[in-house]
């Protein structure tokens, strides 16, 4: 088997990671909630791994609040802090995790448009401010093209301008230098799962210092009993009921492996790939790339199609006959679909790791040549 669908989920996780996953399950009882040996060991590895997110996005640790998933924490922030008299700019390149709760505010919303490399046109964002323009909500990386958007640009526009910026770094943290303070980020939501190279039910949001969130979810915190309210204090405010601390234990595991070793040579590495791919690729007249793979900054992500062929028949083919694993379809992103007109056909995206290889990426280019028509 090859595994490009790294955009869907980082594989295979670290043998640390996995180890730290089992170590909880064997060690520890249930953050917060006591104060015997086995409770206050939860609490050292959601404290810890609080701490190294903190120190990975420069963000406050007892502001980091954790979440199943990247989608949880932007229906955190962005039901937390906009309603239906607010107007919001956000971007086509979104995923349903952004424009979905963006709908249900009721608010007013401005979608910044993409230029035919798929990059968004952040020059419009001023153009577009309206008197009650309340919030920017973006995601860093596409998770469709790869292309990357300079938040740094975006943040100052946002201070400038006195607005909310929240990010969803789905497909950039673990990837790309985030700094919530130099990017004048309010909100950052993550991933465990893909980059931080931790497993699935984990992520969070980190909230700036000048940000109050009212809570989506209130039940269980393990202080204050008696109130009818969740407390207002982070990160209880915005974590209501058990923690998934046996797997913020592998993220605590991945994340300090990353603050310690950093991550641009990881990305160097499936950047590269991604660019081998598109050299190949691109020489073959009946395929269709999307995305502005050769820019300098990009994401090892490239999607294409193979002429007019739908994208899930490719995907499976490339399975079934190669063992290739891909992700086709809309990737629960309509708008960017809309915008390169596939929504009918899909793309199929091909998603790199450091882990995978230029033979496995020649192989792939290969199996491709024989699926031509
Ligand atoms: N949102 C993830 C993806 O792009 C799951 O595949």
């Amino acid at each position: 088997m090859i595994y490009f669908d790294n955009a869907a989920t980082s594989f295979p996780k670290p043998d640390f990671v996995k180890q730290a996953v089992i170590d909880a399950i064997d060690s520890i009882g249930s953050d917060g909630r006591g104060a015997h040996e086995m409770t206050l060991r939860a609490s050292r590895i959601v404290y810890s791994c609080r701490e190294n997110i903190a120190k990975l996005f420069n963000a406050e640790p007892t502001r980091v609040c954790f979440t199943l998933n990247a989608t949880m924490a932007l229906n955190t922030a962005i039901l937390g802090l906009i309603n239906q008299n607010d107007h919001v700019i956000t971007t086509v390149q979104e995923h349903n995790s952004v424009l979905r709760p963006l709908y249900k505010t009721g608010a007013d919303l401005t979608f910044l448009p993409i230029d035919g490399k798929g990059n968004t046109k952040i020059d419009m964002l001023c153009k577009n401010l309206k008197s009650n323009t309340k919030a920017v909500v973006l995601s860093h990386v596409s998770n469709v093209t790869g292309n990357v958007i300079d938040i740094e640009r975006v943040g100052k526009l946002c201070k400038e301008n006195n607005l909310y910026f929240i990010v969803d770094a789905a497909q950039s943290a673990g990837v790309f230098d985030i700094d919530m303070k130099k990017m004048n980020i309010s909100v950052l939501c993550f991933t465990g799962h893909k980059g931080l190279l931790g497993v699935q039910g984990t992520g969070g949001l980190c909230v700036a210092k000048e940000v109050e969130i009212n809570p989506l979810v209130v039940g269980g915190s393990g202080i204050h009993s008696f109130s009818h309210t969740q407390p207002d204090e982070y990160p209880t405010r915005l974590e209501a009921g058990t923690l998934n601390a046996h797997s913020l234990a592998g993220l605590n595991a991945s994340v300090s492996w990353l603050n310690e070793n950093g991550f641009a040579g990881l990305r160097e590495k499936e950047t590269n790939l991604a660019k081998i791919f598109y050299s190949e690729i691109c020489k073959i007249p009946e395929i269709k790339i999307y995305g502005d793979v050769l820019s300098k900054n990009h994401g090892a992500i490239v999607s294409i199609n193979i002429a007019n062929e739908d994208a899930g028949m490719v995907s499976d083919a490339l399975y079934q006959d190669f063992g290739i694993c891909t992700r086709a379809g809309a990737h629960c992103a309509p708008l960017i679909h809309k915008a390169f007109g596939t929504t009918k056909q899909g793309m199929v995206r091909f998603s790199f790791s450091h882990q995978n290889t230029e033979d496995e990426v020649r192989q792939v280019i290969e199996a491709i040549k024989q699926l031509l028509p």
